[in-house]
């Protein structure tokens, strides 16, 4: 797109943002930006489209859509390869939406006349070839056309967009950070989705700033206060540590430690039981007197321990206290657009969301960790679904859940124009609100990456300049 085209196609962005700490109420609403962000963003940009273990044999596939997209993740002997799911006879889906299955055998086999195309992508049979011209059936154009798809994280991600950066090119270094924890050796012990009333960006922003705990997770704000004031708050003797300095060392122990099975149960996972477990055999450690200097060494020595009995089983585990040191990780990491990791010693919980609307989103969570390899835990294939107020989530999910949807309302109403972040804490909305406004306008995909990059780890971040 040359400049002139892109300004102009800038000018025609509504509700833009101008103010960087304020993000326009209609963004999550308006129909003609949702209309937008349908025709510029999701089609450009790298998706989360299944996860690896679910397709771990040849001929293994999963459907996966978004918006009116669809593309079948197929494991073939040259790796791990997307076909836009359409039949090359007259465009008819190969396979339903969110289905999985096996292809080696009999191939994709198109519903309507009868075509079949292999695991490659090669069609293999077309019903009465000779009533067709031979140009119709020349093998190459009757081939699946390829998606783009890179695999990273123990997932498949795809890209429409054939000339978009590469997804390396769009993380950036928070990828080989994640690595080095351990990400692509993680399996999903769990899989739920709901469908929520809301916004996909209302969705995402209710996990990029923790200021929300306080009062969304109250239960984990009273097991370590003194943690979330040292984050956000101005009114305790605990600024600036996390600990409580009118405690001893053992109840400072002893509250860090609740706090974590709070999570843990919090989370059915994030924290792993068996993490819990092994915490829960080290608060008599020895410690320093001071209790500040004592939590610090507490959660080394935990660290440590779960690194090493993990490992001892059979754990594919790397030395947590190393990667914390050369590769640092925040408690959420997002990946540009809908997709987002939540790590904690060995085991993460991961998000995935996408619009299915205006204000209509769905959300996935998974719950992963580490496994001795042949002792994996059998693999979700389908979520399960269930309505966002049902009590079956974990506790967690259940209360980001309850907001979420009246947020959707409360944007609708009368004089309520814009989202007001903090600057310091909520900055992520910020920066993320503005890179769409990049796709939006046309800004050129390499710049886009480059800004894109940027929001590694900038989790309870700032607003940042990001050069668009
Ligand atoms: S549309 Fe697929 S065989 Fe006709
Ligand atoms: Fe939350």
């Amino acid at each position: 797109m040359s400049l002139v085209q892109s300004q102009t196609a800038a000018a025609t962005v509504p509700f833009k943002i101008t103010d960087p700490e304020r993000i326009p109420a209609r963004r999550y609403y308006d129909d003609e930006f949702y209309k937008l962000e349908c025709e510029r963003l999701w089609p450009h940009i790298w998706q989360m489209a299944c996860r690896l273990e679910q397709i771990p044999n040849l001929g293994d596939w999963v459907e996966y859509t978004l918006l009116d997209r669809s593309v079948i993740v197929v494991r073939t002997k040259d790796g791990v390869k997307a076909f836009h799911n359409a039949c090359r006879h007259r465009g008819v889906p190969l396979v339903k939406s969110g289905d999985h299955g096996n292809c080696q055998a009999q191939g994709f086999i198109c519903p309507f006349h009868g075509w079949r195309f292999n695991s490659s992508g090669e069609n293999t049979f077309v019903y009465g070839r000779h009533l067709f011209s031979e140009r119709q059936l020349e093998k190459a154009d009757l081939a699946l056309k390829p998606c783009r798809v890179e695999v990273w994280g123990g997932c498949a991600f795809i890209n429409f967009d054939d000339n978009a950066p590469s997804f390396r090119e769009c993380i950036g270094p928070v990828a080989d950070r994640l690595e080095a924890h351990g990400m692509s050796k993680l399996r999903s012990e769990w899989w739920y989705a709901t469908v929520l009333p809301a916004n996909w960006k209302t969705a995402m922003e209710a996990f990029m700033e923790g200021y929300h705990v306080m009062r969304t997770h109250p239960q984990l704000q009273k097991a370590a206060p003194a943690l979330y004031n040292m984050m956000y708050g101005q009114d305790t003797g605990g600024i600036g540590q996390p600990i409580n300095p009118n405690l001893t060392v053992r109840e400072n122990i002893q509250a860090q430690f609740e706090h974590l099975k709070l999570l843990s149960q919090g989370m059915a996972g994030m924290v792993h039981a068996k993490e819990v477990e092994i915490a829960s055999h080290l608060l008599d450690v020895e410690l320093p007197n001071d209790p500040a200097s004592a939590v610090q060494m507490w959660f080394g020595i935990v660290q440590d321990q779960v690194a090493k009995q993990l490992q001892a089983r059979g754990e594919p585990v790397p030395d947590l206290n190393a990667v914390a040191v050369s590769d640092p990780v925040h408690a959420v990491e997002f990946l540009f657009p809908h997709y987002f990791l939540l790590p904690f010693f060995s085991s993460m919980s991961s998000y995935r969301i996408r619009p299915l609307g205006p204000e209509s989103c769905l959300f996935e969570i998974w719950s992963l960790t580490h496994a001795v390899p042949g002792q994996e835990p059998k693999v979700p294939m389908t979520p399960t679904m269930l309505p966002y107020d049902s009590k079956e989530f974990p506790p967690i999910p259940q209360q980001d859940y309850s907001n979420i949807p009246l947020q959707q309302k409360g944007v609708h109403a009368g004089g309520f124009d814009f989202m007001r972040l903090s600057q310091d804490k909520e900055g992520l909305i910020s920066n993320y609100q503005r890179i769409i406004d990049g796709y939006l306008s046309g800004v050129a995909p390499a710049k886009l990456a480059k800004a894109t990059q940027l929001l590694g780890g900038n989790f309870d971040g700032k607003v940042l300049e990001l050069g668009l």
